[in-house]
């Protein structure tokens, strides 16, 4: 009686831990679609003989189904171990005991009434801890606007710790724009994360909240593992309230990617020239992010009625790389008609000064160093919306130096 009794908690113990994953943490969202509810994790690690689970966090499906290297469950022994877990609405597959021939791809695929999506987690069953730490998640580039929820995640299996003081940690870590690392701001906040599966499997959560102009920048995500770090960055880049992304923005005439991409080309280029002498490496932060065009025909009529394509604006510190590398890339490689002007410091009265030169001209580019409004971000604040304030913004080129 004793025995099956704790044997019934032991397994239902191990039941909650397995349904837990997928319920805490998750994204805040009120849209109703189908939707992944958490940060999809695509590498999952476990130990043989251990017990082990993975999971796939979907809200607003119809129906979920999982394959194992393209074989579809339920599984035979040479296939998998792991099982459906029903209670957790069959997001979440796991087993008692690991074994090697468990490594391999696990798809989850998602429905509701008229889409499908799949999810891939690639799953390792190590025979013994590692030695240097295995990066799991980490958050992509993200391109936000001011006001807007952001988090980032960033997950990792660590080294088994082999010394009694030895540290093993993840944690973010603001970069500067001297580029050195430091303290997250007080508005943000870190929530680390453990599996209830695998004790050595450590993460943790960069909550922005609403983001705002000083959260602009890069982040670490720093891993200390017995004595091995090992960094992975993340930037959050600004985007322009209402502004598309290039994939889905269509101004007809003007090749923008290869224009930008030219850009981040020769600003390297200039970069490691300029390195030489000032021992410092500026690297191209952003690319831009470009403002919806109007596809219309009247309007492809009317801007080509311009005198110029592009206005480059650009404030002194960039002087140099504008006028040396930008602007000749534009006009010589290619041959846009460049009215180029060069704008006052202090942020202020930028839309004035753009506005009064703008009718000349079919677009706008503007080159931005975020790091000379480091000390007043209020600054760089009245900047973006100087610019995002302009009739049609400019396509804004953001250089850090590093
Ligand atoms: C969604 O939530 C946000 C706050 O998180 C709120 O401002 C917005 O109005 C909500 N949208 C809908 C459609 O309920
Ligand atoms: C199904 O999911 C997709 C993607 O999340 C969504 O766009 C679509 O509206 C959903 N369909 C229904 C009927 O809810
Ligand atoms: C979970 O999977 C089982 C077996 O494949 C199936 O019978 C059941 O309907 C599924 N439940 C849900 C909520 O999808
Ligand atoms: C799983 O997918 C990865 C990448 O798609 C591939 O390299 C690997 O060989 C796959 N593993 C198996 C067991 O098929
Ligand atoms: C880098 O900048 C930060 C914040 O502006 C400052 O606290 C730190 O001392 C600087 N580090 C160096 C090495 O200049
Ligand atoms: C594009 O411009 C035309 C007139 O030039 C206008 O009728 C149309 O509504 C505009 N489309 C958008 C999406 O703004």
């Amino acid at each position: 009686m004793m025995w099956s009794q704790s044997l019934l908690l032991l397994a239902v113990a191990t039941y909650t831990t397995a349904a837990g994953y997928c319920s805490v943490n998750t994204l805040v969202s009120n849209s109703s679609w189908m939707q992944f509810t958490k940060e999809p994790v695509p590498l999952e690690y476990g130990f043989e003989n251990k017990f082990k689970s993975i999971h796939c966090c979907v809200k607003a499906y119809r129906s979920i189904e999982w394959f194992k290297d393209g074989v579809a469950y339920p599984w035979s022994a040479g296939v998998s171990n792991l099982i459906l877990y029903p209670e957790a609405a069959n997001q979440t597959l796991y087993t008692q005991h690991a074994a090697r021939a468990d490594s391999g791809n696990y798809t989850c695929r998602t429905t509701n009434e008229t889409h499908s999506s799949t999810h891939t987690v690639r799953l390792d069953i190590l025979e013994k801890p590692l030695d240097v730490p295995k990066i799991m998640f980490i958050s992509k580039d993200q391109w936000v606007e001011e006001g807007a929820d952001l988090r980032l995640y960033c997950e990792a299996l660590i080294g088994r710790s082999y010394l009694a003081d030895a540290r093993s940690d993840l944690r973010w870590m603001k970069i500067w724009p001297n580029s050195t690392e430091g303290d997250l701001l007080p508005t943000q906040s870190e929530i680390k994360t453990t599996r209830d599966d695998v004790e050595d499997i450590i993460g943790s959560y960069l909550n922005f909240g609403r983001v705002s102009a000083q959260d602009y920048g890069s982040y670490a995500c720093v891993i200390h593992s017995n004595d091995v770090v090992s960094k992975n960055y993340v930037t959050v880049h600004y985007q322009l309230a209402g502004s598309s992304v290039w994939s889905s923005s269509g101004v007809v005439a003007v090749p923008w990617r290869a224009v930008v991409l030219c850009i981040a080309c020769v600003a390297l280029c200039a970069a490691s020239l300029a390195a030489a002498h000032r021992r410092c490496t500026p690297r191209l932060m952003l690319a831009a992010r470009q403002a919806r065009a109007n596809r219309s025909a009247a309007h492809r009529a009317r801007v080509l009625e311009k005198e110029f394509d592009v206005l480059v604006c650009w404030t002194a510190v960039d002087a140099e790389l504008v006028r040396g590398a930008l602007i000749p890339t534009l006009s010589l490689k290619y041959k846009y008609r460049v009215h180029a002007v060069q704008i006052s410091e202090s942020p202020d009265n930028w839309y004035k000064e753009i506005m009064s030169e703008m009718g000349r001209c079919r677009s706008a580019l503007c080159v931005v160093s975020p790091a000379q409004y480091a000390s007043a971000p209020q600054q760089l604040l009245a900047a973006f919306r100087q610019l995002g304030a302009l009739p049609a913004p400019p396509v804004v080129v953001l250089l850090q130096v590093q």
